[in-house]
């Protein structure tokens, strides 16, 4: 049995969403919070435009703060981007790497995913390292191999249990409405447990790793999904962008 050394993570990917005004969701999220005990860790990660405002909202309400993405080196000419330790500098404690939508949209690689989150842990953030196959990946009844070759490709020197999470988010859920049955999840997260060994150390290291789902978590559906073997929290899109359908999800799996 894995030994619970932390609490499962529900944390809230915004993506490219919000305006200041949509801090009050973040208001309304501390109230319904703030006597809840929910039996997991809470975390947000706003745009980059929103970090440090709601940094000050969260105060000491005990909810986390992450970052999107970063960059992998510590500063430099690389207009636009952000490195881990600005993330580190303005309050963040995680940062997501490697999301579908950024592999895709940015042509992110294995390699570009490992070298930021290499750089996360050097800022001494928690990377939330993001794997899942595409739809005709689950077709072609190439998941595990896929999985696989995220995880071998993905996780830099280093990783273990503090300082990595693992979001399995099957491309195809993501934002769909979709999601796998309770079988296919216990399926791919008892996979990546068996395949992150190699990664961390070894196995008494793998059962202490987070293995977040995530693609389309919703108040309805959390408490099936969140109950499946060896899922350790979700990572949630749309349904964190209000605290109403956030807190629907934390109280239906974790209350
Ligand atoms: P949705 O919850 O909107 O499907 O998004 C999931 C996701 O990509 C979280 O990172």
């Amino acid at each position: 049995m894995p030994t619970h050394t932390f609490p499962p993570l529900v944390a809230g990917n915004w993506k490219m969403n919000g305006l200041i005004a949509s801090l009050k969701e973040v208001e309304a999220l501390k109230e319904k919070l703030a006597d809840a005990n929910p039996r997991c860790d809470v975390m947000l990660c706003p745009p980059f435009t929103l970090l440090s405002r709601m940094n000050k909202v969260l105060g000491d309400s005990g909810i986390g703060l992450g970052g999107q993405d970063c960059h992998w080196e510590p500063s430099g000419a690389h207009t636009g981007d952000i490195a881990a330790e600005m993330l580190a500098d303005i309050g963040c404690t995680a940062v997501i790497v490697g999301h579908s939508e950024r592999r895709t949209d940015h042509g992110e690689t294995d390699e570009i995913v490992r070298k930021k989150a290499a750089a996360a842990h050097r800022a001494g953030l928690v990377s939330i390292i993001c794997i899942g196959e595409t739809i005709d990946e689950r077709k072609a009844g190439k998941t595990l191999d896929v999985l696989s070759t995220q995880i071998a490709g993905s996780l830099p020197e280093g990783c273990n249990a503090a300082n990595t999470v693992i979001a399995y988010e099957p491309v195809w859920a993501i934002g769909t409405g979709l999601t796998p049955t309770v079988e296919e999840v216990a399926e791919a997260h008892a996979h990546i447990r068996k395949e992150l060994a190699a990664q961390v150390g070894g196995a008494e290291e793998a059962a202490r790793v987070r293995i977040q789902y995530g693609g389309s978590v919703k108040p309805g559906n959390a408490k099936e999904l969140m109950a499946v073997d060896n899922v350790d929290g979700a990572l949630v899109g749309g349904a964190s962008l209000t605290a109403e359908d956030f807190f629907g999800i934390i109280s239906a799996a974790y209350l």
